[in-house]
């Protein structure tokens, strides 16, 4: 299939998942991002939050082989990466039988990531890292692993050991994952029964490698060069600072969300994935990171995310039972509108554009009735 056919399905799933999963845009355009850049992602957030709604849609969504996993401290190597053959064993060998396990599939979930114990966790390194693995013979196959999604509840620490800080860091894209946040959400939350995502396609690992190849292709402009390098200048300076890998992988992962976003150049506005890969420690760095991007780059989503916080304060603030009042906050959501309408380059923008407009909406009707 040529890759713009499968670029529509990405769009469709986009849509499609955005569409039951509330609030998750975001880690919906990060997922499908490491898809095509074939980059782990893990997510972290507090428990009920959507995670493995989200990550087990995404493989609902993608063909060929799946493999997913819940660790716990007592997880045992054998059942994430096969047990040993007893007839090998028989003949003085020593060989992990893998079907149906991790090192045969294209697409794995690692739940609840950082219970894994150290035994788990070395073979998982180098799957994730070198994507080979040695079933045991001493001969070192490559594995056909496109992705890992992960989640977890709480980052590791580095007092949990050397382990957990290297496995963290083969996640090219790390996110915290919020609890809803906006009033209309949480109403979709309780009053929607249902909440997982309807897909109408599904794509194969062949057009997910098609895909790849096509991102990866698109070009930097010029702007968005200079942008990312005085991005990097930036969090150095803030005391942030990816090591090289992530830099390097960095470009590759700006190109995927250009691609996914319709793009035929990578400009400083798709830097704003960015926000998820170009720091080290999770404790202050990811906010100096999106800070310094949102700064630099002045990207389009992060720009949404902003307007649509002002709308809810607004919201918050108003006591429609008062005209003057109700009246400065419709002309405040007026003017957040004439913003939304400004922007562009971002899948989201008509989405929060109508939000806003139905906001409005509510807005007079609730001081019309008050009066
Ligand atoms: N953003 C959301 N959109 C839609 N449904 C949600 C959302 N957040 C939570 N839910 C509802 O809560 C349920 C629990 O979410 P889920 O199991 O994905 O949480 P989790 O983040 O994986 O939690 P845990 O860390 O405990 O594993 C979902 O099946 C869904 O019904
Ligand atoms: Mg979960």
């Amino acid at each position: 299939m040529p890759a713009d056919r499968v670029r529509e399905k990405f769009s469709q799933a986009r849509k499609e998942l955005a569409a039951t999963l509330i609030e998750r845009d975001e880690e919906i355009d990060l997922v499908l991002t490491a898809l095509l850049a074939q980059e782990h992602v893990l997510l972290v957030g507090p428990p009920g939050c959507g995670k493995s709604l989200l990550l087990d849609s995404l493989l609902s969504w993608t063909g060929g082989k799946k493999f997913s996993i819940l660790f716990t401290r007592f997880t045992v190597p054998e059942e994430c990466f096969g047990p040993v053959s007893l007839a090998a064993l028989k003949e003085d060998r020593y060989v992990r039988v893998t079907t149906g396990k991790l090192p045969e599939a294209d697409f794995v979930f690692c739940d609840e990531l950082f219970k894994a114990s150290s035994a788990v966790l070395n073979t998982l390194l180098k799957i994730l890292n070198e994507r080979v693995f040695d079933a045991g013979d001493g001969v070192v196959r490559k594995v056909p692993l496109k992705l890992c999604v992960a989640a977890s509840n709480e980052w590791a620490s580095p007092d949990t050991g050397k382990e957990l800080a290297a496995i963290s860091d083969r996640f090219l894209f790390r996110k915290v994952v919020r609890p809803i946040m906006f009033r209309v959400g949480r109403e979709s939350l309780l009053w929607r029964r249902r909440h997982d995502a309807v897909l109408s396609t599904t794509v194969t690992p062949d057009e997910v490698h098609a895909a790849h190849v096509a991102a990866a292709a698109v070009p930097w402009g010029k702007d968005a060069k200079q942008a990312l390098e005085a991005i990097l200048v930036e969090l150095a300076k803030e005391g942030v600072r990816p090591g090289d890998r992530r830099q390097f992988k960095a470009v590759r992962a700006a190109q995927a969300y250009a691609w996914l976003n319709g793009a035929d150049e990578v400009r400083s506005e798709h830097l704003e994935v960015l926000a998820h890969v170009l720091w080290d420690a999770p404790e202050e760095q990811p906010e100096v990171c999106a800070k310094v991007i949102a700064k630099i780059a002045n990207p389009t989503g992060m720009r949404i995310t902003q307007l649509l916080l002002e709308v809810e304060s607004v919201i918050a603030a108003t006591d429609v039972r008062n005209l003057a009042d109700a009246a400065k906050a419709a002309a405040k959501l007026g003017e957040v509108e004439k913003q939304l309408a400004g922007l562009s380059g971002n899948g989201r923008v008509e989405k929060a554009r109508s939000y806003v407009k139905d906001q409005l909406k509510k807005l007079k009707l609730a001081s019309i009735e008050a009066a």
